[in-house]
């Protein structure tokens, strides 16, 4: 079982971006903390971040036909990005969406999630242990379409 594990703009400043908000670990500690939760698992990930809407896009656009599951956490093109997903529709790949804070207790303009409505299931406001469930859950699922 492979997964793409896709952040979007901004979580490469984690640690110095708002710790009080994202906590004070950084972008590589992510990176291992999910890194190993997929070894542990027994899956394959390959994990991708980027700051730009369109590379993003590319990046789902890529994963068709070689990846069996995503996990994203749009950061800010949650709210905004119907290019992202219409990109998760595009390829069909079950999704699950991950915030590390939890957006439904902060600002109106973040209460809308575009990229969650093409996800089966979405993770919030429990920091890296997002992550982890959300691969957990990818995975149960994935296993009882089998
Ligand atoms: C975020 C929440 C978004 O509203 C915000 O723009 C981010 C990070 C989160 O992980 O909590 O950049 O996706």
């Amino acid at each position: 079982m492979k997964f793409l594990i896709i952040n979007g703009p901004n979580i490469n400043m984690l640690g110095i971006r708002e710790p009080s908000v994202y906590g004070r670990q950084d972008y590589a500690a992510l990176k291992q903390f999910i890194s190993d939760t997929c070894s542990e698992n027994g899956i394959e990930c390959e994990l991708f971040q980027s700051n730009h809407e369109g590379a993003i896009v590319d990046r789902i656009q890529s994963a068709y036909g070689v990846f069996d599951g995503i996990v994203i956490n749009p950061a800010a093109y949650t709210h905004t990005s119907i290019a992202i997903l219409d990109a998760l529709k595009a390829v069909a790949i079950p999704a699950v969406e991950v915030h590390i804070s939890d957006v439904s207790a902060r600002e109106d303009f973040r209460q809308i999630s575009y990229a969650g409505m093409a996800c089966i299931k979405t993770y919030m406001g429990l920091g890296f242990e997002g992550y982890r469930q959300a691969v957990i859950y990818l995975k149960n699922y994935l296993e009882a379409d089998k």
